[in-house]
């Protein structure tokens, strides 16, 4: 009986009340059909985004990055670069000779305080951070340029000129939005410091990301993040960006950053939602927004495990001597990289799955338990990568060129055991046939990407008077 049942869930749990849990998780299930409605509508969504008399009320914003000229492996010189967009903000003295890339950097904590806080908590903290690593580093009184990843929506008016348009992910900071962020970094820095620097370039990081890639692969046209946020950046020929008033000079294309994460704003992709994304969405910080970041990413994943095991426990399906003090009944407390720690479990014993259940406090576990909670990991992120999946191939069906690099970044890719493989399966199954694609792991686009963009630009400042790359 227990092996039918079994079979008929396409997993090994024995339980008898397994198919009582599948009532619970079968919303995660989605077939080849949905995904291909997913692509149909992200496609209609990226495009109403790029026209001009659609863009205000389109919800991927697909903002033009002014970035237009991938490198070339010649980028040469000394560059700073700042890396903002998770709980840690990075500094990077980033060495780039003839294609060889030396890299020192350090990160400093973002108190969620400050992310909370106000626009000038927040610049005045990130410039003292500068400061500190500039002193550490011997780099007073040299004016190095500049190259920011700042991983959230901007709408970009020149390189060095980007404004918040909203944010994203944990922040969510006061006289931000609608401003431009290298003039407040610039006030910043007048205020708490005596550095000189010049900020060549404000970039995101899936555009780092991107850049980074394409230094040494010329075939890479794609920049995919899977880490605390979800992103996508590609480029884009100029006669398809009706918002370009930039000029039309060679090259005739752009990096536009699709700021994908906002797909299902509108509700348009309600009807494959489950109560568990309705109920983290509810109690975020940003209800209402982010609706494909909220069912793949990294800042979200472990939640919406938590939400389905803490339902399993409350209908009296699993962990049935578990004491309700334990973190699994906390909201937040079920971290994304356990999902990677307990799908990595690959025997009968279940160490990193036992090590994740005795770290939240959970106490008189079965086996069985271990093999439903591996199983609801599995589920949710199996739909987390074919919904990437699906993005990518979006992407790459409209782009519709013979082979392509898709570069990629972000800690739910690096440590997810499974999540390339998955995501290369379906995209086999969604990409039109004859189109070539590969998944590169893309390295240190935040710092290298920005660098890189900045070299670019400081390269050809020489030649035009530019304001792109
Ligand atoms: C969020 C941000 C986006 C960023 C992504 C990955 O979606 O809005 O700008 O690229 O996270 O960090």
């Amino acid at each position: 009986m227990s092996s039918k049942i079994a079979k008929t869930c396409q997993c090994d749990v024995d339980s008898e009340c397994f198919c009582e849990i599948e009532a619970f998780v079968k919303g995660f299930k989605l077939s080849t059909l949905t995904y291909k409605r997913v692509m149909h509508l992200l496609n209609q969504e990226m495009n109403n985004g790029l026209k001009e008399h659609t863009h205000h009320v389109a919800d991927i914003k697909m903002f033009p990055t002014f970035v237009r000229s991938l490198p070339d492996g010649s980028e040469n010189g000394d560059f700073l670069a700042l890396d903002l967009g998770g709980t840690n903000f990075r500094v990077l003295l980033v060495k780039l000779n003839k294609g060889d890339v030396d890299i020192q950097s350090k990160t400093y904590l973002i108190p969620q305080r400050i992310m909370l806080g106000t626009g000038q908590q927040l610049f005045d903290h990130i410039a003292d951070c500068i400061g500190k690593f500039v002193r550490d580093h011997d780099l007073v009184g040299q004016k190095l340029p500049l190259g920011f990843t700042f991983s959230f929506p901007c709408r970009q008016e020149g390189l060095a000129k980007a404004r918040l348009s909203k944010w994203t992910k944990g922040f969510r900071c006061e006289g931000v939005v609608g401003e431009d962020i290298c003039h407040l970094l610039h006030e910043a820095l007048r205020r708490r410091t005596n550095c000189d620097v010049e900020i060549v370039a404000i970039v995101n990081d899936a555009v780092g990301t991107l850049m980074s890639a394409a230094h040494t692969d010329r075939d890479c046209e794609i920049g995919l993040i899977l880490g605390t946020g979800c992103n996508a950046c590609y480029m884009e020929k100029l006669d398809n960006v009706g918002l370009w008033d930039g000029d039309y000079t060679h090259p005739e294309q752009v990096i536009i950053n699709t700021e994908w994460g906002a797909f299902g704003d509108n509700g348009c992709l309600d009807f494959l939602r489950t109560e568990y994304d309705r109920e983290l969405d509810t109690f975020s910080i940003n209800p209402g927004k982010q609706v494909l970041e909220k069912m793949i990413s990294g800042m979200y994943m472990g939640e919406i495990v938590r939400l389905v095991l803490e339902r399993l426990a409350m209908e009296g399906l699993i962990f049935r001597g578990a004491d309700r003090d334990c973190y699994l009944f906390e909201r937040g407390k079920f971290y994304t990289k356990y999902v990677s720690e307990i799908e990595s479990d690959h025997d009968e014993f279940f160490r990193n799955t036992k090590q994740v259940l005795d770290e939240i406090g959970v106490e008189n576990y079965t086996t069985e338990d271990c093999k439903i909670v591996k199983y609801v990991c599995t589920l949710i992120s199996a739909r987390a990568a074919f919904l990437s999946a699906a993005g990518l191939s979006t992407l790459i069906n409209k782009k519709n060129k013979g082979d392509m690099t898709i570069a990629v970044d972000g800690s739910l890719y690096r440590f997810h055991p499974r999540f390339h493989n998955l995501m290369s399966l379906k995209m086999q199954e969604l990409v039109k046939p004859g189109l070539k694609f590969r998944l590169q792991l893309s390295h240190d686009g935040s710092g290298k990407g920005a660098a890189l963009v900045a070299a670019v630009a400081m390269r050809l400042r020489n030649s035009i008077k530019q304001e792109c790359v």
